[in-house]
C-alpha cells in the first residue's frame, strides 16, 4: 500500500512542528508548502536529515508550488499570520481571510479529496471561509481548536490536583476565543466530574473558576510570554491527533470546529462541538444536552463566531 500524503500549508512554527510529528509518527510522506521560498525546502531538508536518527522513512519535501500537494490525503492549514502581544485572534481576520482564499483555491485544484484541518485564526471564521473558498464538502473540512483548548484544561487540572494527565478528560465547547465554554460537568478525573470533585472538597469552586478562565486565556498567556508569535507545540500535536484519527479510521470523539446544520440550534456556522473523526471525515456531530447556564454561554460564543463570519462576508462579498 502506498504511503499516505500529508500536505502542510504554511511552514512556520506550527507547520514545522506538524511535519516533525507526522514524520515521527510515520503517518505518511509530508509536503511542506509556504509562499516564502526556501523556508519549506530548508525545513524539509533538516527534517529529512533527522530521519536516519529516528528511523523514519517518510519523505519530507518543501515547495512553493501548489501542484506538489496533488493527491494529498490530509491537508493541514496554518498559513497566515499569528498574534503578537496585545492582539486578539479576531485582529487577524482581514489578512488571514485573503490567505484562506488562495489556500482554498489550491486545495480545490490539487487535493479535492483530502480531509482538511484548519488551524489559522480566528479559527471558526477561517475554517468557515476555507470551506466556502475550497468548495469541499463540509464534512471534509474541520477546524482544530477544541483538542487544544481541552488539552490546556486537562493540563491545568492535572497540575492542580497532582494527578496524571492520562486520567483527566476535559470538554470545551464553542468558538476558539474568549467566549469558549469549558464544561466542568463533562470534564472528569478518572470519570469523576469536576463538579463532584468540587463537592468532594478536592478543589474549591473558586480555584476551578480560575482554571477555567486560565484555559480561556491559554493562548494569550503564551503570546504574552513568547512576544514574537503564538503557541505551536500543543496546537500542532492536537491537529496531528485529528489527522491520525482520519487516516487510521480510529473514530475518535474529539472536539473540533465543525459545520453545524441545525445541530445545537445553529445553522450554516462552524463552531466547536464533539465530533467523530474517521475515514469519512467528520462522521457524526455529537449533540449533548446543555443546562441553561451552559446553553447561555454556548449561545454567547456562537454569537461571537457569527459576528466574525458577518465581518468576513463584508470583506469578501462572494462568501455571503
Ligand atoms: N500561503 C501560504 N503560506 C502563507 C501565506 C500564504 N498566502 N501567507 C503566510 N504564509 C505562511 C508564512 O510565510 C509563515 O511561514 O504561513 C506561515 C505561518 O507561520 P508562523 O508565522 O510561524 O505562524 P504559526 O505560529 O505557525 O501560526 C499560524 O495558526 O494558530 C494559528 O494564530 C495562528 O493564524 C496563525 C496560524
Amino acid at each position: 500500500m502506498a504511503r499516505k500524503k500529508i500536505a502542510l500549508i504554511g511552514a512556520g512554527q506550527i507547520g514545522g512542528t506538524l511535519a516533525h510529528l507526522a514524520a515521527l509518527k510515520d503517518l505518511g510522506d509530508v509536503v511542506l508548502f509556504d509562499i516564502v521560498d526556501g523556508v519549506p525546502q530548508g525545513k524539509a531538508l533538516d527534517l529529512s536529515q533527522s530521519g536516519p536518527v529516528e528511523g523514519f522513512d517518510a519523505r519530507v519535501t518543501g515547495t512553493s508550488e501548489y501542484k506538489d500537494i496533488e493527491g494529498a490525503d490530509v491537508v493541514i492549514v496554518t498559513a497566515g499570520v499569528p498574534r503578537k502581544p496585545g492582539m486578539s485572534r479576531d485582529d487577524l481576520l482581514e489578512i488571514n481571510l485573503k490567505v484562506m482564499e488562495q489556500v482554498g483555491a489550491g486545495i480545490a485544484k490539487y487535493a479535492p479529496e483530502a480531509f482538511v484541518i484548519c488551524i489559522t485564526n480566528p479559527l471558526d471564521a477561517m475554517v468557515w471561509a476555507l470551506q466556502k473558498f475550497s468548495g469541499l464538502p463540509a464534512n471534509k473540512v474541520v477546524g482544530m481548536a477544541g483538542v487544544l483548548d481541552s488539552a490546556r484544561f486537562q493540563h491545568f487540572i492535572a497540575d492542580e490536583l497532582k494527578v496524571s494527565v492520562e486520567d483527566v478528560t476535559a470538554f470545551v465547547l464553542g468558538g476558539h476565543g474568549d467566549t469558549m465554554v469549558p464544561l466542568a460537568r463533562y470534564s472528569t478525573v478518572a470519570g469523576i466530574p469536576l463538579t463532584d470533585i468540587v463537592k468532594m472538597g478536592w478543589m474549591s469552586k473558586e480555584r476551578l473558576e480560575q482554571i477555567i478562565q486560565r484555559t480561556r486565556d491559554g493562548g494569550a498567556e503564551i503570546v504574552g510570554l513568547l512576544k514574537t508569535g503564538s503557541a505551536f507545540y500543543a496546537p500542532a500535536t492536537s491537529a496531528i491527533a485529528m489527522a491520525e484519527s482520519y487516516l487510521k479510521d480510529k473514530k475518535r470523539v474529539l472536539p473540533a470546529a465543525a459545520f453545524l446544520n441545525g445541530e445545537y440550534g445553529v445553522s450554516n456556522t462552524y463552531v466547536g462541538v464533539p465530533i467523530v473523526i474517521g475515514a469519512g471525515g467528520a462522521e457524526k456531530i455529537v449533540e449533548i444536552t446543555l443546562n441553561s447556564a451552559e446553553q447561555k454561554a454556548f449561545d454567547k460564543s456562537v454569537g461571537a463566531v457569527e459576528g466574525l463570519v458577518e465581518a468576513c462576508k463584508k470583506i469578501a462579498p462572494k462568501l455571503a
